[in-house]
C-alpha cells in the first residue's frame, strides 16, 4: 500500500505518538482534534519528545523540523478525505469511537483502510458499524508509542487478508513489529498483562507489600522495566478499570473481577500520572 497520507484521528497520549512515529518514518501526517488547542498542545508534546533526541545527540534540529514539518492538524474530520489510512486513537467509548469511524466511513476514499488504537474494544462490532468492514483492523501501539516495538494488529471477523497484509507492512515501514492476533476481549496485550496489574493491586490491598516492594519484586525478579503499579500509573488507573471491565464482561470469568481498590482510586480521581497521583504522587 502507498501512504501518501497517514491520518491519525485524537492528539492524546497515543494519537499524538502515532502521529509521531509515522511522521520520524517519513509519512506525511495529517492529525485530526476536536478544538485548535488540542491540536496544539498534541504538536508541543511531539515537540518535546523528539526533543529528547535531539538533546541525546541522536537527531540534529534539523531534521526535528522535518519530522514535525510532514505533521499537519485539523479539526475538521473532513479533512481525512485524501487519507489512505486513518488510525482512529480517540477515547476508550465505544459510542465515540463509532461516531468517528461512521465519520471516517462517509469522507474516506472508498479503498482506505480504517484502523483503530482501542487497547479493548471489539473490532468486529467497531467494523459492523461502517460500509467498509473488509477494510476495518486493530492497530494497537503501546505507551510510550515513539519508542515501544510492538504494533498488535487485530483482525475483526471481517478484515479482509490483504489489509492485513498491508497494515503488517505498514508497521514495519513505521520501524515496529507487527503481530497478529485474533479480535477478543483485551486481544493479547491486555488480557495478560490487566490480571497481573490487578493481581498486584490486590497484593496492595491485602498489605502483602508496599507499592515499592511489589514493583521491586516485578523489576528486579522479573526483569520488567517498570513494576505493575508504575505501569498503572503510566497507563492511567481508569483505563485499567475500563479494560478489566471489558475482560470481565466479555469473558463473563470471575478471576478478571477489578480489584476493589482500584476502583475506589477511580472513584477519588487518582488516576496516575495524568492527575498527580495515583499509586505514587507525581
Ligand atoms: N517519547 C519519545 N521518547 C521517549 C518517550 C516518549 N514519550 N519516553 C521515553 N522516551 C525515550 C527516552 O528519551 C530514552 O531514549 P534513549 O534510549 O534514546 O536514551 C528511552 O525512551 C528510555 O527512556 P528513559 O531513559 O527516560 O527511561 P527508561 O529507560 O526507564 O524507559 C520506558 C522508559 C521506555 C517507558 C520503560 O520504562 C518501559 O519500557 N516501560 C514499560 C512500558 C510499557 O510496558 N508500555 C506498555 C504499556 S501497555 C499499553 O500501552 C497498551 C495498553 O493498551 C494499556
Amino acid at each position: 500500500m502507498d501512504v501518501k497520507l497517514f491520518g491519525v484521528v485524537g492528539g492524546g497520549t497515543m494519537g499524538n505518538g502515532i502521529a509521531h512515529a509515522a511522521a520520524a518514518s517519513g509519512f506525511q501526517v495529517l492529525l485530526c482534534e476536536v478544538d485548535q488547542a488540542l491540536c496544539d498542545k498534541a504538536l508541543r508534546t511531539i515537540d518535546k519528545n523528539l526533543q529528547r533526541g535531539v538533546d541525546k545527540g541522536k537527531m540534529s534540529p534539523g531534521q526535528k523540523a522535518e519530522v514535525l514539518g510532514r505533521i499537519r492538524t485539523s479539526t475538521r474530520l473532513e479533512d481525512m478525505a485524501g487519507a489512505d489510512i486513518a488510525v482512529e486513537a480517540v477515547v476508550e467509548n465505544f459510542e465515540v469511537k463509532k461516531g468517528v469511524f461512521q465519520k471516517l466511513d462517509a469522507v474516506l476514499a472508498p479503498a482506505a483502510l480504517l484502523a483503530s488504537n482501542t487497547s479493548s474494544i471489539s473490532i468486529t462490532k467497531l467494523a459492523a458499524c461502517t460500509k467498509r468492514p473488509g477494510k476495518v483492523i486493530g492497530m494497537h501501539f503501546m505507551n510510550p508509542v515513539p519508542v515501544m516495538q510492538l504494533v498488535e494488529v487485530i483482525r475483526g471477523i471481517a478484515t479482509d487478508d490483504e489489509v492485513l497484509q498491508e497494515v503488517m507492512s505498514l508497521a514495519k515501514a513505521m520501524g515496529k513489529t507487527p503481530v497478529e492476533v485474533n479480535d477478543y476481549p483485551g486481544f493479547v496485550s491486555n488480557r495478560v498483562l490487566m490480571p497481573m496489574i490487578n493481581e498486584a493491586i490486590y497484593c496492595l490491598m491485602e498489605g502483602v507489600g508496599t507499592p515499592e516492594a511489589i514493583d521491586t519484586v516485578m523489576k528486579l525478579g522479573m526483569n520488567h522495566p517498570m513494576g505493575p503499579l508504575t505501569l498503572a500509573d503510566l497507563i492511567g488507573l481508569d483505563t485499567c478499570l475500563f479494560i478489566l471491565n471489558v475482560l470481565h464482561e466479555g469473558l463473563g470469568d470471575p478471576k478478571y473481577r477489578p480489584c476493589p481498590l482500584l476502583v475506589k482510586m477511580v472513584d477519588a480521581g487518582f488516576l496516575g500520572r495524568k492527575t498527580g497521583r495515583g499509586f505514587y504522587k507525581y
